[in-house]
């Protein structure tokens, strides 16, 4: 999962606690992984909202913002372990200790037999083991239904999920059994599903916000009408021209618990089905900027953006945010080193090549209202 947690200790700390102080609200409009959001509703006593057209960034955001006491994972756990065991051994997910061609089909042909919208029909023998994708459908189908725990539960079962996946950092293909990737295919097979889940859990239950907040999955333009003066917004918006739901099918389809048929060697749902970014888009990501920022103008709306300084492959760059925004805020600009991932978008002049991770400046822009 990308993230802004390693700039969150790198300069962008500092940015949100000068201008927190100030505002009633924090938005964070595209929240992804959630750490921006999961962090200032820690630390700070003010709602925190959090936005994304994806499912599963909106339940990690949920785990936190929308509780203000920790919660206890061993009882949580112990109730959840015990309802999913029964379904689970009900699957009878095949078992080996080598992962080899044959194995592969084995979990192919065994995950087959399921119904056709269930994860382990999609996932088993690509990116989860047989019995990884049957402890994966087993907790899904027994987690709690009572707020906090339904939420803490999802959002450890995504982390887990996250964690396992026998795919080369993003969800857009899994490694295949060739003489070359079954030993990714054979170490991400061998982990331990229930133990990585118990880690998530344990992380993320003392965790909690200072102040109820929420989680929705929503269109940041259109969140942004409803914002009003007070409120500070946070934009971290995407800079790939692919798009993101492409990386993260996988992690989606567990948050909802089932997924339509899947296809292709990457096992995506129909693309009809895959939220879809305007800001993923070369030709339409300048114009969505614009009309994020003229929203938020008008509507008395501080914001914080970050962006690369490098010309991405979504077509933009942060001097074109900062020319967009110079006509409707105040604007103050920092500038700090980052790491960031290209997530498959196409090479650009700067760029030069298709790294998966790369090092760059990014820049951060505080605007408030004229
Ligand atoms: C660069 S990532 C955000 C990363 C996040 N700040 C973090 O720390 O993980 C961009 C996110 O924006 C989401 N997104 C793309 N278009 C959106 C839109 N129109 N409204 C809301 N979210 C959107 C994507 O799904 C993705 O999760």
């Amino acid at each position: 999962m990308g993230s802004k947690r390693a700039m969150l200790g790198n300069g962008l700390g500092d940015v949100l606690d000068g201008m927190i102080a100030r505002h009633n609200r924090f938005i964070d409009l595209f929240t992804g992984s959630a750490s921006v959001a999961w962090h200032v509703a820690q630390h700070y006593p003010i709602k925190t909202l959090a936005f994304d057209l994806q499912s599963y960034s909106t339940v990690l955001a949920a785990a936190i913002l929308q509780r203000n006491s920790p919660v206890y994972p061993d009882q949580i756990w112990n109730d959840w372990y015990s309802r999913a065991l029964i379904q689970f051994e009900s699957f009878s997910a095949p078992l080996s200790s080598e992962v080899d061609v044959a194995f592969v089909d084995k979990a192919r042909a065994w995950g087959s037999e399921f119904d056709e919208n269930c994860l382990i029909h999609a996932y088993a023998g690509h990116y989860y083991s047989p019995v990884q994708a049957a402890w994966i459908q087993a907790l899904r189908n027994t987690v709690p239904a009572i707020s906090p725990n339904r939420e803490v539960c999802l959002a450890a079962l995504v982390m887990a999920a996250s964690k396992c996946a026998a795919a080369p950092g993003h969800t857009a293909q899994p490694f295949q059994p060739t003489e070359t990737a079954i030993k990714y295919l054979q170490i991400s097979w061998q982990r331990d599903f229930c133990a990585d889940l118990y880690a998530a859990l344990t992380l993320i239950a003392p965790l909690h916000a200072r102040v109820v907040g929420e989680a929705h999955v929503g269109d940041a333009n259109e969140v942004a009408s409803r914002l009003r003066t007070g409120d500070l917004a946070f934009i971290d918006p995407p800079y790939s021209a692919v798009q993101y739901s492409r990386f993260y099918h996988v992690l989606e389809a567990i948050s909802v618990g089932s997924t339509s048929p899947v296809f292709g060697v990457g096992r995506y749902p129909p693309l009809n089905e895959r939220p879809s970014s305007q800001y993923s888009q070369r030709t339409t990501s300048l114009r969505a900027t614009e009309d994020l920022l003229n929203t938020l103008a008008s509507r008395g709306v501080s914001a914080i953006i970050t962006f690369p300084d490098h010309e991405c492959s979504n077509g933009m760059d942060a001097k074109m945010i900062k020319d967009v925004a110079r006509g409707l805020f105040k604007i103050k600009t920092h500038s700090v080193s980052s790491i960031f991932s290209t997530l498959g978008g196409a090479a650009t002049k700067k760029t030069g090549s298709r790294l998966a991770r790369l090092k760059a400046d990014e820049m951060i822009l505080c605007l408030e209202p004229k």
